[in-house]
């Protein structure tokens, strides 16, 4: 049983739509209602309803975004799927530090970067297998569309059940600091990501020429029209000879045929297909 009526349901629906992107089907009653109603107690409303009025009655402002944050999933881990990792390690970085020797710089894009997991290990991987990186530039720019998750990815701070999924003992001994009952991720490391808003179905705030783009676990979330529009923007700030990794589930396959698919091992990623 809804507590939400389904015109108040289906306001919830197109305000994270309008916002996101991220669609909501009509099952999803049970999901809206767990997530918003902490935000409701929070926010000292009586009920979840109350709460909803107040979004419908007002225009948009910070508590529209915090229901729209709330309606995201910001499910992640270090290392997440492995396989991807491995391929950055043997593969993708080797050739890009050949073909960026001159230049010494090299850019990731890790779009949708939820609470830092996946920008930070590629920070480890990258400090524990390529030391001669450290005299090159390079950027690490993670993005998300929470406030609220990149506020926590900037502090590094992490949970003894956050760090046992995925972190390797070895570098969790090596890069993090235990205080109290949180695990505190080395400053040098932290340091090598930045941090920035950004909601890859808006206009994206920035375009410069990327090595990498990772955007994993994230396209699942919208409709193939939005999925369409992001992978278009997606070669535009991809190099024509740069790596882009989605999520285990997700493809590129029949939505935008101007990636192909390359096989390292048991991850996949895409490129530009030439011309
Ligand atoms: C499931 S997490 C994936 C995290 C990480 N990439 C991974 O694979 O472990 C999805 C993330 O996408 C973010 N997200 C959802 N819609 C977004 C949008 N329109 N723009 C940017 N980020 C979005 C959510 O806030 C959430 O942190």
């Amino acid at each position: 049983m809804m507590t939400l009526s389904l015109p108040e349901f289906n306001f919830i629906r197109r305000l994270v739509l309008e916002q996101s992107a991220i669609v909501l089907e009509e099952d999803k009653g049970y999901l809206v209602e767990s997530r918003l109603l902490p935000l409701a107690h929070r926010e000292g409303f009586a009920s979840l309803d109350l709460l909803v009025r107040r979004l419908q009655a007002e225009p948009f402002h910070g508590l529209h975004r915090q229901a729209v944050e709330a309606l995201t999933t910001n499910e992640t881990s270090f290392f997440r799927d492995f396989h991807p990792f491995e391929a950055l390690k043997k593969f993708v970085l080797p050739d890009l530090i050949a073909r960026r020797a001159a230049e010494r710089e090299l850019s990731i894009w890790c779009a949708a970067s939820s609470s830092g997991q996946e920008p930070y290990s590629l920070a480890m991987l990258i400090r524990e297998n390529f030391p001669q990186l450290a005299s090159w530039k390079v950027g690490i720019l993670a993005t998300d569309l929470s406030t609220d998750v990149l506020a926590r990815a900037r502090e590094g701070r992490y949970s003894q059940l956050e760090v046992n999924r995925g972190l390797p003992a070895s570098l969790l001994v090596k890069y993090f600091q235990k205080r109290g009952c949180d695990w505190y991720l080395r400053d040098d490391i932290r340091r090598m990501v930045d941090y920035q808003i950004v909601n890859l179905s808006s206009a994206w705030p920035f375009s410069p020429p990327t090595d990498i783009v990772m955007m994993r676990n994230v396209l699942i979330y919208f409709g193939v029209e939005t999925k369409k529009e992001i992978l278009a923007k997606v070669r535009r700030v991809l190099k024509p000879d740069g790596y882009f990794f989605l999520g285990a589930a997700e493809t590129t396959f029949s939505i935008d045929d101007s990636f192909e698919r390359v096989q390292f091992e048991r991850a996949t990623c895409y490129r530009v297909r030439k011309a």
